[in-house]
């Protein structure tokens, strides 16, 4: 039997970089984002003897996939049997899996593509058990990618660090629904070839930088005014504290050893430039950044016509666009 499945990236406004336990994915500290509706990613899993991947792109073209890509793939769905064993959910799929992606999102730029591909795994490994929770699907994403487990809700969603080493310490849980605000996220990507460093080797190298300390006093806080601009649908309060997140999280990258720079010439550039359209004209959007070039603009509905126009002005850039969305479900 095929079970399908689909998700989406999500954004971070508040950013999760570093892990407390590498091997499970726990996360140093909690983290917030908006689930996004495009671009979207479907899985296909069957019960297979032995584990095979295979990926392919929007055109249609397969997407040779790396050793180190199936391994990782091989090493979540091990995971993923694991856990489900471990809380009595026995998963349709005993023995091993062959799994088949077709994506949308360009991998490696900042577009959330791991977030997307584990949140609908997770989804499919759970499909047909019964004692299996919401908490539990956002687990079972967290052991492919951490930003993951965040994908596995609509619209705005936390992730809880919580304490202690137990796998399932560290989990997700949606703050407002989907149609509580409407965003827009129109994201412009300078470039589309894939980073050199992926986030998961990313995140062993936070604790080096001299800023990571500080970044962790300062995330409790900063976690609670994002959750409370949400509620209240503030937007000047969620830029001034997504934006002074974002730079922070860029700051501990580029004093880490080695350094890691995600960010190029063409991304502040962008950043500056909105700085200044947003001044001029007063618009209600702010600028966020993952581990890559891309830069997402979140705003209301009212700055949409002037945020749109400034991206599909970027002829060099690829723009996408994208609404409050749902995450992964199955099909
Ligand atoms: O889930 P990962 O291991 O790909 O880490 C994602 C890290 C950031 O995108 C940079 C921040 C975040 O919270 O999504």
């Amino acid at each position: 039997m095929t079970i399908r499945a689909s998700s989406t990236p999500n954004i971070a406004l508040i950013k999760y970089w570093g892990n407390r336990n590498d091997e499970w994915r726990l996360p140093a500290a909690d983290s917030l984002s908006i689930t996004l509706d495009e671009p979207t990613m479907e899985v296909a899993v069957d019960e297979a003897e032995q584990f095979s991947a295979r990926s392919f792109q929007a055109d249609g073209m397969e997407r040779y996939l790396t050793s180190k890509e199936i391994s990782r793939l091989e090493k979540h769905f091990i995971l993923a049997k694991n856990y489900l064993n471990s809380v009595g959910a026995k998963g349709i799929f005993t023995a091993s899996v062959s799994l088949e992606i077709r994506s949308k999102i360009p991998p490696g730029i900042g577009l959330a593509s791991s977030a997307a591909l584990f949140s609908a795994l997770a989804e499919a490994y759970a499909a047909g058990t019964e004692q299996i929770s919401r908490r539990d699907v956002s687990i079972l994403a967290r052991l492919g990618s951490g930003s993951a487990s965040r994908s596995t809700f609509p619209g705005f969603v936390a992730m809880f660090a919580g304490e202690g080493n137990a796998i399932d310490a560290s989990y997700a849980q949606q703050v407002a629904p989907a149609n509580h605000w409407k965003l827009f996220d129109v994201i412009i990507a300078p470039s589309l070839a894939k980073k050199e460093m992926g986030s998961t080797e990313g995140h062993a190298l936070a604790y080096t930088s001299p800023l990571f300390a500080a970044r962790m006093r300062a995330l409790p806080e900063r976690q609670r005014i994002c959750t409370e601009a949400i509620l209240q649908k503030d937007l000047e309060k969620l830029r001034s504290v997504a934006e002074e997140d974002c730079l922070d999280m860029h700051a501990v990258m580029t004093s880490s050893t080695p350094a890691l720079n995600y960010l190029s010439q063409a991304t502040h550039r962008i950043v500056r430039e909105i700085e200044e359209l947003r001044a001029a004209q007063h618009l209600a959007v702010l600028y966020t950044m993952d581990a890559g070039p891309t830069v997402h603009l979140v705003c209301e509905e009212s700055a949409l016509p002037a945020v749109r126009a400034y991206a599909h002005a970027q002829t060099a850039c690829a723009v996408f666009e994208a609404r409050v969305g749902r995450g992964s479900r199955l099909l």
